[in-house]
C-alpha cells in the first residue's frame, strides 16, 4: 500500500532592506537594547520600505523557492498563503502572489490565523495534496507587521517585524511508515475565549479601521509554553514518534525564553531547535518558513531529517507540523 505525502523540495525568503536596531526605538520610547535583548532575545527586526506590500516580500519569497526547486510558475497548481497583513481586505494576497509570478492556472487563497498562520496553510496544503485538489503547492507566510504597531506602546512595538517565507511541497508516493519524507502529522487548535488577550482593535465590519496591535504579553507568554508543548506532543503522539527522533525543532520565532522554556518541556536539547528571533523579531506567519529557509542555508537542515515546527498566536490559535525533510 502506497501512501501519498506532502514533500518539501523548495524553499526561501525574502527580508526587507532596512535593518532597525533595537537602538533606534530609544529615539522615541523609555526602552533601552538591553531589555528587548533580555526580555524577548530580539537584537534586530527588519521592516518594509514605504510601498512595499506583503504581496512584494511574498512574490520575492516565491521566486526563490521556485528557483529552489527548479520549477516554472505553471508547475504550481495551488498558492496557500498565510498572513494577517493583507495588501487589501480583497483579493487574496495569494492571488496577486499568482498573478505576480506569472501563475495562469491553479488556484489561490489565503488562510489567517496570525502568527500560528504557516501551521494552517500547511496542514491545508497537506490536505489539498492528500486529498488529490493538487500535485504541487506553494505555502507562503508573508507579513508587514510594522503596518499595525501601536509606536507608542513599548510593550509591543519593540517586538515585530516584516518578512516572507515560502515552502512548495509535491505530492509524492510514501511507504505510510514514519520514514518517508514529507509532512507526516498536523495538530491544529485554537480557543476563541482568549480572543481579546491578544488582538488589532480595527477592523473591516466593526470600525472599518485597520486598527493597531493590543497584546497582553504575560498572559500570552503562559499560553504559549504549555499549549506549544502539548501541540507539538500530540504531533508526535499521532505517528508513534518522541522527543529523541527530533532532529530539529523549528518554532515560531517570537521570544528566545518561549523558544527555550517549551524546548525544555519537550526536552530537545537547544543545539538542536533553529533559532533565528535574534535577527528578524516577530514575523507572525512569515517566522516559520523564514527560520526553514535560513536553516537551509546555514546548512542547519538536511534531507531526511525530522523537523517539528510549532507556532502559537492571536485566537489563540496553535499548532504543530511535523516533517521529514
Ligand atoms: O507571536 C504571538 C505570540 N506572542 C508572544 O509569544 C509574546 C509573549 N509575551 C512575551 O514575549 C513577553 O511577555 C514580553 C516580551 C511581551 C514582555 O516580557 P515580560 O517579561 O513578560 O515583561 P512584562 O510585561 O512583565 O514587563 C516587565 C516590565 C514592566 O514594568 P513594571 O510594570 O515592572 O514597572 C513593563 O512596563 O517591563 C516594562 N516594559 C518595558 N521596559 C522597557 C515593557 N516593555 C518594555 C520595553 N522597554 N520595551
Amino acid at each position: 500500500m502506497t501512501t501519498l505525502r506532502a514533500v518539501p523540495i523548495g524553499v526561501g525568503h525574502y527580508l526587507p532592506d532596512r535593518v532597525v536596531p533595537n537602538s533606534e526605538f530609544m529615539d522615541w520610547l523609555d526602552t533601552s537594547d538591553e531589555w528587548i535583548k533580555s526580555r524577548s532575545g530580539i537584537e534586530r527586526r527588519h521592516f518594509a520600505a514605504k510601498g512595499q506590500l506583503t504581496s512584494d516580500l511574498a512574490i520575492q519569497a516565491a521566486n526563490m523557492a521556485l528557483a529552489d526547486a527548479g520549477l516554472q510558475p505553471n508547475d504550481i497548481d495551488a498558492i496557500v498563503l498565510a498572513t494577517s497583513t493583507p495588501d487589501q481586505t480583497f483579493p487574496s494576497t495569494a492571488t496577486k502572489v499568482q498573478q505576480a509570478i506569472g501563475m495562469t492556472q491553479g488556484f489561490a487563497f489565503d488562510v489567517q490565523a496570525v502568527c500560528a498562520g504557516f501551521a494552517f496553510a500547511l496542514t491545508n496544503a497537506n490536505a489539498l495534496i492528500v486529498a488529490q485538489q493538487a500535485k504541487r503547492v506553494m505555502v507562503i507566510g508573508a507579513e508587514t507587521f510594522s503596518r499595525i504597531m501601536n509606536w507608542e506602546d513599548r510593550t509591543t512595538c519593540v517586538l515585530f517585524g516584516d518578512g516572507a517565507g515560502a515552502v512548495i511541497l509535491e505530492a509524492q508516493e510514501g511507504t505510510g511508515d514514519t520514514s518517508d519524507r514529507g509532512i507526516l502529522a498536523c495538530d491544529l487548535n485554537s480557543d476563541g475565549r482568549y480572543n481579546d488577550v491578544l488582538y488589532v482593535d480595527g477592523g473591516v465590519s466593526s470600525t472599518q479601521t485597520t486598527g493597531v496591535l493590543v497584546m497582553q504579553g504575560q498572559e500570552v507568554f503562559k499560553h504559549a509554553v504549555q499549549k506549544l508543548a502539548q501541540t507539538a506532543n500530540a504531533a508526535l503522539a499521532k505517528v508513534g514518534l518522541g522527543h529523541s527522533d527530533v532532529d530539529w525543532v523549528v518554532p515560531h520565532q517570537a521570544n528566545l525564553r518561549i523558544i527555550k522554556r517549551t524546548a525544555a518541556k519537550l526536552e530537545v536539547p537547544m543545539e538542536k531547535v533553529v533559532v533565528t528571533v535574534q535577527d528578524h523579531g516577530n514575523t507572525s506567519a512569515a517566522s516559520i518558513p523564514l527560520a526553514l529557509s535560513v536553516a537551509k542555508q546555514r546548512g542547519q537542515i538536511k534531507k531526511g531529517q525530522l523537523l517539528l515546527t510549532e507556532a502559537i498566536g492571536g485566537g489563540l490559535s496553535w499548532g504543530a507540523v511535523l516533517i521529514r525533510w
